[in-house]
């Protein structure tokens, strides 16, 4: 069956998605498949797919139309399997304030946040309500990106009004959250609704303290230490934890949930990332490494969840 790999697009984040898409469609070339890459353009992704005669798609996009339930919708009409979480899971999972009253609802750990709307911010000057609620360091978040992107760590009160600015250029949604000083962990799950299992944690270091756009992406930026050097009951609630919120957002295929463990070790949830990047320097294939799959073999298993 033919499968072809979506990447790039029009969304922040679609360089990184090359990098995933292209080192996927490499992996999938090397196990034999009869693969081939297309770049997203939204206006014609349609017909795009029909004439390359995909009969399958490997979802290698991240953010907008991608991760969103965009893509997920059109090859739901067009009654072409795809990789990974469908409509809603990509839907909410994108969007950080709704995942956010997700995680709520359902009791999972996740630090306080408080949202605006673009238009809050034009018509009002909101640091003094966000000072009156929170203390620096806090989190101003654009709600629908990756990658960091949109993402402002305010470490000074009178720095929070240029990043309101800075994460309002993103999205018309804005989430002010309360800053977890910590490790930062991350486990990438695999699954459906039935079933779902988590693989060895990771934890993040970098060369510079934040794991941001740069540390993410640049070699040698960053350093992921599986399986993380946890207790053993750390170990343990911090799976469960990421399985539930895998469940609770109606995820499949493979997800990774991020997370910052607090100084106590309590684990906050900070999002699920339904089409996590698979590039170079990216988690979740070493993360399979660690547990003896290496990136082939991984994509393998990807298409396999997806009923290739
Ligand atoms: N949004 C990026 C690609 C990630 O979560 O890995
Ligand atoms: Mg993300």
């Amino acid at each position: 069956k033919k499968i072809v790999v979506v990447m790039g697009g029009p969304s922040t984040e679609a360089e990184v998605s090359r990098r995933s898409g292209t080192a996927i469609l490499e992996a999938l070339k090397a196990k034999g498949y009869n693969a081939e890459g297309l770049e997203l353009n939204p206006a014609t992704f349609a017909n795009d797919i029909k004439a390359s005669g995909a009969e399958f798609v490997f979802n290698a996009l991240h953010g907008k139309f991608g991760e969103d339930g965009i893509i997920q919708g059109t090859l739901e009409m067009m009654g072409i399997p795809y990789t990974g979480s469908g409509v809603m899971a990509a839907a909410v999972t994108m969007d950080k304030v709704a995942t956010k009253r997700f995680f709520m609802a359902e009791g999972i750990p996740t630090p306080k946040a408080h949202t605006y709307f673009r238009y809050e911010f034009k018509k009002r000057d909101l640091t003094g309500e966000i000072l009156q609620e929170f203390s620096v360091p806090v989190v101003v978040k654009a709600s629908s990106q990756g990658s960091s992107i949109g993402v402002v760590i305010v470490e000074k009160a009178e720095e929070l009004e240029a990043a309101l600015s800075e994460a309002f250029k993103y999205d018309r949604e804005v989430l002010v959250e309360e800053f977890i000083k910590g490790r930062e962990l991350t486990v990438a799950v695999w699954g459906n609704e039935e079933k779902q299992e988590a693989l060895p944690i990771i934890e993040i270091t970098t060369v510079t303290g934040r794991y941001d756009y740069v540390t993410k992406y640049k070699v040698g930026a960053s350093t992921h230490i599986i399986p993380a050097p946890l207790p053993e009951e750390v170990t343990k609630k911090v799976k469960e934890i990421a399985i539930r919120a895998f469940a609770v957002c109606g995820c499949s295929g493979m997800a990774r949930v991020d997370f910052m463990l607090g100084e106590d070790n309590q684990p906050y949830v900070i999002e699920v990332n339904t089409i996590p990047g698979m590039t170079e320097t990216s988690l979740v294939p070493d993360a399979g490494r660690a547990a003896g799959i290496e990136f082939p073999e991984l994509c393998a298993r990807i298409l396999a969840m997806a009923g290739y």
